[in-house]
């Protein structure tokens, strides 16, 4: 059975003091074993968040990194500088990274691939926007951003990697798509994973929804054969919307 993974993506929001408040009142919570909880605080918080999160089960993310390994490029952080500061997980192709920063799938690749090589597990996002759904060509996106991020993975990276299927329509709209709407996705991704590697690595991996999960929702979605966790943005700023989506998770 494949674990859940519950991972937060606090996107540009909280400064120290207020990571150190939100991880204080995670930390009063202690994961349930069968559920792997991940919480991504912006930059300037990853230390402090590591130092709280000593001796806890709670593993710690970045949102982003830069493709470079080191030197003259003003205002990026590194592959090195994540790892130092004890992140297990990165979060790479978010939709808004995309839309705003202009990523491709092959510059999400290449960060994935180098996480990978570092030793951390890369969580990339993939999505439709509405438009692209209306046109009905849902499909087609995902497979070519699926193809296009896990492009010369082996098997080996793949088990260490997730997916996150984030429709672009859903994220911070409070539009929420139906659990069958988000797990036919999920099952387009685990089948293209099985035609690309095999169908036992498709079994194991790990597929996560994210867009406007919250405690009213959470279970449901959390409950579809094939979704395996959340990316949760909004509701993981508040300690007790995030519990309340991990307790949903729970089986
Ligand atoms: P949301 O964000 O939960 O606020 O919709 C999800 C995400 O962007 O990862």
């Amino acid at each position: 059975m494949r674990k859940k993974v519950i991972a937060g993506n606090w996107k540009m929001n909280k400064d120290v003091f207020e990571t150190a408040d939100l991880i204080n009142s995670l930390k009063s919570f202690l994961p349930n074993s069968e559920i792997e909880v991940i919480v991504c605080p912006p930059y300037t918080s990853l230390v402090i968040a590591q130092q709280l999160l000593k001796g806890t089960q709670i593993h710690l993310g970045a949102q982003d990194v830069s493709v470079r390994d080191d030197g003259a490029y003003t205002g990026e952080v590194s592959i090195k500088m994540l790892k130092s500061v004890g992140c297990d997980y990165v979060i790479v192709g978010h939709s808004e990274r995309r839309q705003y920063f202009h990523e491709s799938n092959e510059l999400i690749n290449q960060k994935a691939k180098k996480i990978l090589a570092s030793g951390m597990k890369p969580i990339i996002c993939v999505g439709e926007t509405l438009d692209e759904r209306e046109k009905g060509i849902t499909d087609q996106v995902i497979t070519a951003q699926v193809k296009g991020v896990l492009a010369g993975f082996t098997s080996a990276d793949l088990a260490k990697t997730i997916i996150a299927y984030e429709p672009v329509w859903a994220i911070g709209t409070g539009k929420t798509a139906t659990p069958q709407q988000a797990d036919d996705v999920h099952q387009l991704i685990r089948k293209l994973t099985g035609q690309l590697f095999s169908w036992n690595d498709a079994e194991k991996f790990v597929i996560q929804y994210g867009g406007s999960v919250k405690p009213e929702n959470a279970k449901e979605l959390l409950h579809m054969p094939n979704i395996d966790g959340a990316l949760v943005g909004g509701a993981c700023l508040k300690a007790e919307s995030f519990i309340a989506i991990i307790d949903g998770a729970k089986s």
